[in-house]
């Protein structure tokens, strides 16, 4: 049921008081902020350094952020590009070929899997941990064939996968390994900075995510001819002035956004800290909320928290999960869903679809996010453990 449709909700049985959603006072008057996203006054300055310098150009601030975004992540080589979905075909183009069979996550955002097709290959979509969210690689393992070629995984909500789980598949089967970390700047897995890991990760700094440039992207890879073809691929196949050995694009960062990212990047290891923190906090409430249960993280992870994602067993509530969002909403509590829907499941993708998702399918309508960010208070965490045991208490079956 969407979110505009009527509620069905049968008469409650236990409430306590009025839900906002009725009609009764909400827990908060004005929504809490479900992110943070504005740029501080350091973060200006930098931006208008470059402006006032007018190298605006892909220059010294694209390749300050390279270095340090590459130390930071574990990596040898980051290369900044234009967006998270030029990131992926920049490391998609040299490592698959077209007509390569590749395992991609059914739960994830579409540009995992549309750059798949866009490299002229065919995805074969691997389910969800119901617990985790992420890729389930003992159902990839059963959806290797002759023709798979590749994993392309992603870091999903901030957490990464079973790296160890990816990597075993991969050399088995002798696979080429993408993460999309677009989700998950500063990760770590097993005590690693998730660039350590696989043939090339991909981040995105849209204006949300934790690095959050406007637009922009990079590509860490820790092989020299790899990282080699990627720069030229980002620079039209440039080997010297007007001299274009290979086809490629135009997929270049430019210096204000990499300034903002380095100057955003001074912070991120203590904002990822409090996004950590803000997510035992909400840890704490969602367990003690029978039917509403916490992110699991994959062991040996370090997650960072992008999204903090609640799933919903819609059998324990007498409305589905978009109605008791809309309720959270009225109390004060803005949430989102990742995703409405699953990959297999949208329109683009129909043509791959194998109908073998069971898990990614039904978390479409169980799952939803909760405000996370650094600029989260006491006083906010108040409101959301109010709001989630009044709603949850007025809904309960
Ligand atoms: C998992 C994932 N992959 C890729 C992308 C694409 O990044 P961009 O929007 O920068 O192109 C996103 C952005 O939302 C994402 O969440």
């Amino acid at each position: 049921m969407s979110a505009t449709s009527a509620p069905t909700v049968r008469p409650s049985t236990g409430n306590t008081s009025t839900l906002a959603v009725s009609g009764g006072t909400p827990v908060s008057k004005s929504p809490i902020p479900f992110m943070s996203t504005a740029l501080t006054p350091a973060d200006i300055e930098a931006a208008s350094a470059v402006l006032k310098s007018g190298m605006l150009r892909a220059a010294k601030k694209c390749e300050e952020l390279e270095t340090r975004f590459a130390q930071a992540s574990g990596a040898k080589h980051m290369m900044t590009c234009a967006n998270g979905t030029c990131a992926l075909q920049l490391a998609y183009e040299p490592l698959f070929q077209p007509g390569d069979e590749i395992l991609v996550p059914a739960w994830s955002y579409i540009a995992t899997v549309s750059m798949v097709v866009a490299r002229g290959c065919t995805p074969v979509f691997v389910d969800a941990i119901p617990e985790t969210f992420q890729i389930d690689m003992k159902d990839a393992a059963k959806k290797v064939t002759s023709k798979t070629r590749g994993i392309a995984a992603t870091h999903l909500y901030g957490c990464p996968v079973d790296i160890d789980a990816v990597q075993a598949l991969a050399q088995k089967h002798n696979l080429k390994v993408v993460y999309d970390a677009a989700q998950s700047h500063l990760a770590t897995y097993k005590g690693n900075g998730i660039g350590a890991f696989g043939d090339a990760v991909t981040y995105s700094f849209y204006a949300t995510k934790n690095l959050g440039t406007g637009e922009g992207g990079s590509i860490s890879c820790n092989d020299d001819a790899l990282a080699k073809s990627i720069k030229l691929l980002r620079s039209h196949g440039e080997t010297d002035k007007y001299l274009h050995e290979h086809i490629g694009y135009n997929y270049r960062m430019n210096d204000i956004t990499g300034a903002i990212g380095c100057s955003r990047l001074d912070r991120l290891p203590d904002q990822t800290k409090t996004r950590q923190k803000n997510a035992a906090k909400y840890d704490a409430i969602i367990n003690a909320i029978p039917g509403l249960t916490p992110p699991a993280t994959t062991p040996g992870a370090e997650a960072v928290y992008h999204l903090y994602v609640v799933k919903m067993d819609t059998t324990k509530f007498r409305v589905s999960r978009d109605e008791f969002c809309k309720a959270l909403m009225a109390e004060g509590v803005p949430t989102a869903v990742h995703y409405p829907r699953s990959l297999p499941k949208q329109p683009a993708l129909a043509k791959w679809n194998t109908n073998d998702c069971p898990v990614a399918d039904k978390l479409s309508s169980q799952v939803f996010a909760l405000p996370m960010h650094h600029d989260l208070t006491d006083e906010h965490f108040r409101i959301l453990g109010e709001a989630l045991n009044k709603v949850a208490a007025a809904y309960r079956a």
